[in-house]
């Protein structure tokens, strides 16, 4: 059973933003199924480093876009940003001192939290700027 399911009250009105933003819930899946399943440190390990990656890689092209495209909040958003990566660095920390036992129902609850808030607060707020902007 997943975690979270992609649903149209989470599109932001871009193409390429809902993309990277399905393919985070994805990996937020895979972590969850992982841990169910009981994987072993390394695979489990491995899925947490694709989704830190591609939250990196998501953050710097959504901040990238909100710039380029002259949304006033952008500072703010990129500390939003950067705190979300701070916590998700913590759970990477624990992880690889405790090993599978840091991954808890709680944490997966936490996670899913971390990221489906954020698009549905802060990202959902730049959606009527990126649409009427034409960005794809
Ligand atoms: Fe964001
Ligand atoms: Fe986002």
């Amino acid at each position: 059973m997943s975690l979270v399911k992609w649903s149209d009250a989470l599109s932001v009105g871009v193409p390429s933003l809902d993309d990277q933003h399905k393919k985070m819930l994805g990996l937020l899946n895979q972590l969850h199924d992982g841990m169910m399943s009981g994987k072993d440190k390394m695979a489990l390990g491995e899925v947490l480093k694709t989704l830190i990656a591609s939250t990196a890689m998501h953050f710097k092209y959504e901040e990238d876009l909100l710039a380029r495209s002259g949304y006033p909040d952008g500072p703010s958003h990129r500390n939003e940003h950067a705190e979300l990566a701070r916590q998700i660095q913590s759970i990477r920390r624990e992880y690889e001192t405790i090993g599978p036992s840091a991954m808890t129902i709680p944490v997966m609850s936490f996670l899913k939290n971390w990221l489906t808030a954020h698009i549905l607060g802060a990202d959902m707020r730049y959606r009527s700027h990126l649409v009427a902007k034409g960005v794809k």
